[in-house]
């Protein structure tokens, strides 16, 4: 069985028709061809499937896509502005926090969410409110940097 959903993707209304099972995770890489979240576990252990949904920050991977009629999501590809990078972005450039890539887009749509909630107060903080996205290249030293440093803290 199918259904009709309609949501905003980075600012893009988009309808699909989609099977009632689809997560927004397969929307996004297999509907949409926004292939930036990554699929990890996809059992909402990892974070590589990080997106914002309505400003939050949700496991895309477990969210079911049908019930997102009217949401405004935003994918790692929904963050520069034109050429000019979104600051997260940049700060995991200036702080060499990441190896191989594959939870940086994850990461990175967490840091900008952990930064919005405010969660920046100390590196600890930072390392707690981060703590659902893993790393196997464990670059956490400096994502935890990246996201002290687009937090205004350096
Ligand atoms: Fe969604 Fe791992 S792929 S949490
Ligand atoms: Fe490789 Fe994080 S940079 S998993």
């Amino acid at each position: 069985p199918g259904s009709r959903v309609s949501l905003t993707v980075n600012g893009v209304r988009r309808t699909v028709t989609v099977d009632n099972r689809t997560s927004l995770l397969d929307l996004l890489r297999e509907h949409l061809d926004l292939t930036g979240s990554k699929k990890g576990c996809n059992a909402g252990a990892c974070g590589a499937c990080t997106v914002l949904v309505d400003g939050r920050r949700v496991n895309s991977c477990l969210t079911l896509a049908v019930r997102l009629e009217g949401a405004e999501v935003t994918t790692i590809e929904g963050l520069a502005k034109g050429d000019r990078l979104h600051p997260l972005q940049q700060a995991f450039i200036d702080q060499d926090a990441f190896q191989c890539g594959f939870c940086t887009p994850g990461q990175i749509v967490s840091g900008v969410g952990c930064i919005q909630e405010g969660h920046t107060g100390s590196p600890e903080e930072i390392r707690e409110w981060m703590s659902g996205n893993l790393c196997r290249c464990g670059c956490y030293a400096k994502i935890e940097r990246a996201v002290e440093q687009a937090a205004g803290r350096k």
